[in-house]
């Protein structure tokens, strides 16, 4: 018999209610403090922000919109420092409805200035952060790494399809040099101290239609062509499908950014694959060769492992800059039998050949998704982030939910039809003492099947969920702490209100008899989803990266559904980093 009176878990805290609020909530015994918001000084000379007179001018020296991945980088460099670094931070889209009075968004003069502000609220920041005297995070405007990274910041393209023909325009014949990065979700960090960041939805950022009968099937593929949420295309021709069919090709890759190094030159990384990236996590092979883990974000899309062709050397960190280039990708096809086998894709090896379409290795990796689909991967529910646990050496996978998986399309890895709570896997690479992060075979297991705990739903979490956690939904983004411990973020989006559950961190055992018993730590403002979760390297803080709040289908600038973080009447809500801390300053959870 279970004595409900003993909670199984290693997580000393009591999960928040599951209510809704304008504010966001945290357990006792923490405190949740906003670092970071939309427009707050990055650059030495931002101004400050003022959203009855924004620029792109000031957009691009300030914070940008909705934060998703988030990277703590110490500083030093290489050092464990746990109270002054770099806090790297993806912006991923924006929401113009919230972003400025009706009057300025609707005054056709000021068309073109909305759009450059929008794309100058995209990309990437790099900004230091410190603890002050009372140990809150505080940014360090003007520091000397600070950087925004924009729809505009020149790139270059790298690895096997770089300078492919089908990468070339008329701004770019040599199709190796890109401006910007797009819609950049989740991400990760590599051993070298340099971050990853992954493009996602990229294609609504393209308008028009092409002709090109090469093109037109491949941008059908990403869900090209059905029209742009924003409204680029008319200020530059380059989103326009029908004068530059090929721009969309330099989207949808893993970039790397050095941190440290303000100077240089984010690269794309085309060894990678291109699809709509969620994150790119790393793990080293027992022999030093470095592994990316990334998922396809999209309904039936697919789980990808890339393992480079040569080892990491600590000592040679510009080598290192260099290991994503050459290497080989693979995609997962998991088996009734709890297997999972890591497939190839190789030019010339098995369908990847001309007479398919493939005439080389850059094509293979410009098509990944219909590589992919020709090599027989298994169609996931949506891979959100996949991440390696550093302690327990599993690899998990969040998928976040798929609506149209069919009775007829069910699948032991996908094992609910109408998945709308998503679900955990855990793979287990082969190693007696050490994971083989480059098997060619895994082992793989449900870890949790989300959803509330009426039943209905077909949860599964630990037994004492109800008495001791709290259930959760959509799983998005995760992280370990010291422990291995999983910390999970939720993205329901519209679904949040309706089901007036938060979405918010839930932090988990992955072992022991706690095993599955999720607590939700913090709960997101109303209508915003939380991302990033990121600890510092001694687990005093965890930030974690408020996306979006008030968003909202009824919601105008003149009337949010909350006015987080600064509940001033003459600010909108804006998305922000905050960082949870204990009261007592101890290690998050215990
Ligand atoms: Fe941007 Fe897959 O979430
Ligand atoms: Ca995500
Ligand atoms: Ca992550
Ligand atoms: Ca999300």
């Amino acid at each position: 018999k279970v004595d409900l009176s003993l909670d199984p878990t290693t997580l000393a805290f009591k999960p928040v209610p599951a209510a809704i609020a304008d504010d966001h909530q945290v357990s006792g015994g923490y405190v949740a403090e906003a670092v970071i918001r939309w427009g707050d000084a990055v650059l030495a000379d931002a101004p400050a922000f003022d959203p009855s007179q924004h620029s792109a001018e000031a957009q691009a020296k300030q914070f940008g919109y909705n934060n998703d991945f988030l990277a703590f980088m110490p500083l030093p460099a290489g050092s464990d420092n746990a109270d002054h670094g770099l806090l790297c931070v993806n912006h991923e889209y924006v929401n113009p409805v919230l972003m400025a009075p009706e009057a300025r968004r609707k005054d056709p003069e000021l068309a073109q200035e909305r759009a450059a502000i929008e794309m100058a609220a995209h990309g990437h920041t790099v900004v230091e952060i410190k603890r002050n005297a009372k140990g809150q995070w505080e940014p360090v405007a003007g520091g000397r790494y600070n950087r925004r990274i924009t729809a505009h910041t020149p790139m270059t393209l790298s690895g096997p399809a770089a300078g492919h023909a089908r990468l070339r325009t008329h701004a770019d014949p040599s199709g190796a040099h890109v401006l910007g990065t797009l819609n950049n979700c989740a991400g990760g960090v590599t051993p070298w101290g340099t971050i990853l960041t992954a493009e996602e939805n990229f294609h609504k950022y393209f308008d028009g239609h092409t002709s090109d009968p090469l093109e037109a099937p491949a941008h059908k593929a990403y869900g090209l062509g059905r029209g742009a949420a924003f409204p680029w295309a008319q200020f530059e021709p380059r989103f326009d499908l029908a004068q530059s069919p090929r721009e969309p090709n330099r989207f949808g890759w893993v970039v790397e950014i050095d941190p440290y190094d303000p100077q240089s030159t984010p690269v794309k990384h085309t060894a990678l694959g291109r699809f709509k990236h969620e994150a790119a996590t790393t793990a080293l092979t027992r022999d030093g060769r470095v592994v990316v883990y990334s998922g396809d974000d999209e309904t039936f899309q697919f789980l990808y492992r890339f393992v480079s062709a040569r080892a990491m050397n600590p000592n040679d960190r510009q080598a290192n800059l260099g290991l994503l280039d050459e290497g080989v990708l693979s995609v997962a096809r998991f088996s009734e039998e709890g297997t999972l086998q890591w497939l190839p894709l190789i030019h010339g090896q098995g369908p990847l050949t001309a007479e398919n379409g493939f005439h080389d290795q850059g094509e293979v990796l410009i098509e990944t998704r219909r590589a992919a689909a020709l090599l027989g991967a298994t169609p996931m529910d949506r891979p959100e982030d996949v991440e390696p646990n550093p302690v327990n050496g599993k690899v998990y996978v969040m998928l976040t939910n798929n609506k149209s998986r069919q009775p007829s399309e069910v699948d032991p890895a996908n094992p609910r039809c109408n998945n709308q709570y998503g679900h955990v896997l855990e793979l287990t690479p082969p190693g007696p003492d050490a994971p083989e992060h480059d098997a060619e075979t895994f082992r793989w297991d449900v870890f949790l099947l989300a959803g509330p705990l009426d039943g209905e739903a077909e949860a599964r979490y630990h037994p004492l969920t109800a008495h001791h956690g709290s259930w959760m939904a959509a799983p998005d983004n995760c992280c370990f702490d010291k422990r291995g411990r999983l910390w999970i973020t939720t993205d329901q989006g519209g679904s949040q209100a309706k089901r007036n559950h938060p979405d918010g961190v839930y932090g988990m055992d992955v072992d022991g008899p706690g095993r599955g018993l999720p607590k939700r730590l913090y709960a997101a403002p109303r209508d915003a989803e939380l991302c990033g979760p990121c600890f510092t390297p001694d687990n005093a803080t965890l930030f974690v990266a408020v996306q979006h709040p008030s968003e909202h289908k009824k919601v105008a600038y003149e009337n949010p559904t909350t006015r987080w973080p600064d509940f001033d009447p003459a600010l909108p809500p804006r998305p922000a980093v905050v960082a949870i801390r204990r009261v007592d300053g101890g290690p998050i959870g215990g």
